[in-house]
């Protein structure tokens, strides 16, 4: 059942084949998923956002309720601003679920109409981040299964 809006928020990067499970099943769930790379200047992020955001958008090409978009600033105002009513985000294991807890209240705090959801991705993907990813591509090992293939060239072109 489709019930509304949702923003699937996050860094992204690069995107990973665990994202793009959460994402497939987030497709089903709302009428239009919005997956939302933050635009921080005070990380050092290995792609820049609009690289980011062309491999979200390749890699997302075949939903047509999946947009892809960039955000600055609070993540409670973006979403206020696309009207959407749900925050979806993904946690993989226990270790996720204090920092996601906390950010969950936090932007219930600030705005209250406003409801997380969490999902869990397919077990083959409960290991996987993009942190890892950039180190064991900078290590040079392989990315297949990790990553699309259109991110693993990437990868390896960013690295060489
Ligand atoms: O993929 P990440 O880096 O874990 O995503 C974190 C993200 C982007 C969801 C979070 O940092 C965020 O929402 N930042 C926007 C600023 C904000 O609203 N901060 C208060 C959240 S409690």
């Amino acid at each position: 059942m489709k019930t509304s809006i949702a923003i699937y928020p996050g860094s992204f990067d690069p995107v990973t084949n665990g994202h793009l499970d959460l994402i497939e099943r987030g497709e089903k769930m709302f009428d239009l998923l919005i997956v939302a790379v933050l635009q921080n200047v005070e990380k050092k992020p290995l792609f820049s956002v609009s690289e980011r955001v062309d491999m979200l958008r390749e890699v997302t090409k075949q939903w047509k309720d999946v947009e892809v978009d960039v955000f600055d600033g609070l993540l409670v105002d973006y979403a206020r601003k696309r009207g959407a009513g749900v925050i979806l985000r993904g946690i993989r294991a226990v270790s996720d679920y204090e920092y996601e807890l906390q950010m969950a209240l936090m932007n219930r705090k600030l705005e209250g109409r406003l409801e997380t959801v969490f999902m869990l991705p397919g077990l083959t993907y409960s290991y996987l981040s993009s942190k890892l990813v950039r180190e064991i591509a900078q290590l040079g090992a392989p990315l297949t299964g990790l990553v699309p293939p259109i991110v693993e060239e990437r990868l390896k072109a960013k690295v060489s």
